[in-house]
């Protein structure tokens, strides 16, 4: 354990290209997946059947089973309104309270939505190919100024040369400014903002499968490429990307 190291140090050491071989990598057997050691059979509490409960949102049930990480992005554009959808469910602004405190779908450890998503746009409809950040205040996305008539491969190169990322109509970055959270919680913030990453990925792949696309979260990248190709302040970290196509 190295407990000493810094949040700036993990995402450092962490990065792709530091890795050391993992138990997998070197030949250590699996850890069982279910709990081990705590059940007790007869001691145990069957639960009443969840598929016969009737919620008071029925459509809940469906959208989530129906979840599955899609890589096969085939068909091309995505819509305009369907991104906008997607954006807006996954970290869209519902209201702002006279505290400048915004309400969204997903949670943040006291409000404090340390969050940017910035769209890799290779095939949307009536959007110029680019780098766009989400502006969740004016629900509008801003063109970046980097132009790079490549970065569908350049993008791929730094997901360690996933090809279906390259080839989805859009990507969408979780990027984090980690100061927006530090200011209130220190160092107790890094926990929070990678459980709210999560929210975000998760809310991204629920809506995607709301509008009949796919999507899949993308956790293997080459971080300083990644950085590098969005053109990120120093202070934002990307913490995981979502690729969202036509399945
Ligand atoms: C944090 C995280 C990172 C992931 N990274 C990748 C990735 O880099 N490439 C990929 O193809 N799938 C990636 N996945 C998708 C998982 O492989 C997928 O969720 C898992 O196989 C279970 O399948 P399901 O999502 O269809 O239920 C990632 C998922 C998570 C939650």
């Amino acid at each position: 354990m190295r407990r000493e190291r810094s949040y700036i140090d993990y995402l450092e050491y962490s990065k792709w290209s530091e890795l050391e071989p993992s138990d997998y990598e070197l030949g250590v057997a699996m850890p069982p997946y279910a709990h081990d050691g705590f059940e007790k059979k007869e001691s145990g509490l069957p639960l009443p059947d969840p598929l016969a409960f009737r919620p008071r949102l029925p459509e809940f049930l469906p959208l989530a089973r129906s979840r599955r990480s899609s890589r096969s992005h085939g068909g091309f554009p995505l819509g305009l309104a369907e991104l906008s959808f997607i954006l807006y469910c996954a970290d869209g602004i519902h209201e702002v309270k006279p505290d400048k405190r915004t309400k969204r779908t997903v949670p943040s450890a006291g409000c404090r939505h340390s969050f940017d998503l910035f769209v890799i746009a290779n095939d949307i409809e009536k959007v110029e190919r680019g780098i766009y950040r989400y502006d969740a205040y004016a629900n509008m996305l801003f063109l970046s100024d980097r132009t790079d008539p490549d970065f569908g491969a350049r993008l791929e190169e730094a997901c360690v040369k996933q090809s279906f990322v390259g080839l989805s109509g859009a990507v969408i970055a979780i990027s984090c400014k980690r100061h927006r959270t530090e200011w209130l919680y220190g160092r107790r913030s890094w926990r929070y903002l990678f459980m709210e990453s999560g929210h975000i990925s998760q809310m991204i792949a629920l809506a995607s499968t709301a509008v009949g696309y796919g999507s899949c979260a993308v956790g293997a990248f080459d971080d300083d490429r990644l950085h590098d190709l969005l053109g990120l302040p120093a202070d934002s970290d990307v913490l995981s990307l979502s690729t969202v196509g036509r399945p």
